[in-house]
């Protein structure tokens, strides 16, 4: 029998300070996550320079008690993976200097992993038997993209935001109506109570054949609906709008996702990242996918936000195709997917 392949895998990119210990990409021991969301809420949003330092400060502990609970020692350990891009560069730099510290100390194998691949893994975890081919959907506070997965580590991006991420315009759009941050959850549990036909606002359509996305338009037109009222004092109705802009984003995200499947004539669907806990979103998906014969996936939700073991099982596949990182591994704030 193969032996198992164990990763102490190392998450930094954003605000969430995670190390976890998977087992041959699939079975977690551990996922250890220390959210700074309560520092960075009453700044409205991430502080980069204050995420840097938070993360120095817990990534001791963090890693200590991933091994702690996955009850192994750091010896029995196969390889170290680190997510080193994309994000905030002084954020992944402290992941990353502290797993190149382990990988050197033990003489065992870096691996570099995407933190948007990381994501797509995710559904890997979740449902043991997933294999590509499939189509994945993933929409975080950083990055809406639509992924053809073709095999294990092999990617095509078919649709991509040309502004704003989904869950940005989320988080904005909660802003704007006073329901703080993040707002993506808000206004998922706010709009069960209002009405989606309430406020027509926009999509864009792009007029070639792209399956991009842009999700400043909608965000603007709510911006303005808002100033409209308070010019006129009309009186908001917060779950009203909550929900009309929830009904356009998830609409042009269903719509691009199912072309997809289409195109590619692949009938399976993996959701990824935060906003692929959104209720509306999972419900409209497994509904228009299931008249299509489509399959729709997605992961619990903290499998769902930035966590180590989803780069774990990422680092797992990278390990297998024997992409071993060097020493030298330097942070990419913007690194594309697919890009080694
Ligand atoms: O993947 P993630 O933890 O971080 C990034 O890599 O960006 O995603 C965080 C984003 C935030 O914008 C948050 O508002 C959004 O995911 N989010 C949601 C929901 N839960 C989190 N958006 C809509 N509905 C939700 N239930
Ligand atoms: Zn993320």
């Amino acid at each position: 029998m193969q032996k198992e392949v164990k990763i102490l895998a190392i998450e930094s990119s954003c605000d969430e300070t995670s190390a976890a210990v998977v087992v041959d990409g699939r079975y977690v021991l551990s996922n250890i996550i220390s959210s700074q969301i309560d520092i960075h809420q009453k700044f409205g949003g991430v502080v980069p320079e204050v995420a840097s330092r938070k993360h120095i400060e817990v990534i001791n502990f963090v890693v200590e008690e991933a091994l702690k609970q996955a009850k192994i020692s750091i010896k029995e350990i196969d390889a170290v993976a680190v997510t080193y891009g994309p994000g905030l560069v002084g954020a992944l730099l402290v992941g990353l200097q502290y797993a190149k510290g382990l990988a050197y100390g033990l003489k065992k194998p870096l691996i570099g992993v995407n933190h948007i691949e990381g994501h797509i893994s995710a559904n890997f975890i979740e449902h043991k038997e997933l294999e590509p081919p499939f189509v994945c959907l993933v929409v975080s506070g950083g990055h809406t993209f639509i992924v053809h997965v073709k095999d294990y580590g092999s990617y095509e991006v078919i649709g991509q935001t040309r502004d704003d991420a989904a869950g940005e315009a989320y988080d904005k759009v909660a802003r704007a109506i006073g329901l703080g941050y993040p707002g993506g959850p808000k206004i998922d549990k706010i709009s069960k109570e209002g009405n989606p036909d309430a406020i027509k606002f926009p999509r864009a359509n792009f007029h070639d054949d792209s399956l991009d996305f842009s999700f400043s338009g909608v965000k603007s037109a709510v911006l303005n609906y808002l100033n409209k009222m308070e010019m006129t004092g009309g009186e908001v109705n917060k779950a009203d709008v909550a929900a009309s802009f929830q009904k356009a984003v998830v609409g042009v995200l269903t719509d691009n996702v199912l072309k997809t499947c289409q195109i590619k004539n692949i009938n399976k669907i993996a959701i990824a990242g935060g906003v692929a806990s959104n209720s509306s979103l999972r419900e409209t998906l497994i509904k228009e996918g299931q008249k299509k014969g489509i399959e729709v996936l997605f992961p619990s939700p903290i499998l769902c936000t930035d966590n180590a073991a989803m780069i774990g099982s990422a680092a797992y596949f990278e390990y297998l195709r024997g992409n071993i990182a060097p020493l030298n591994l330097n942070a990419k704030p913007n690194l594309k997917i697919g890009e080694r």
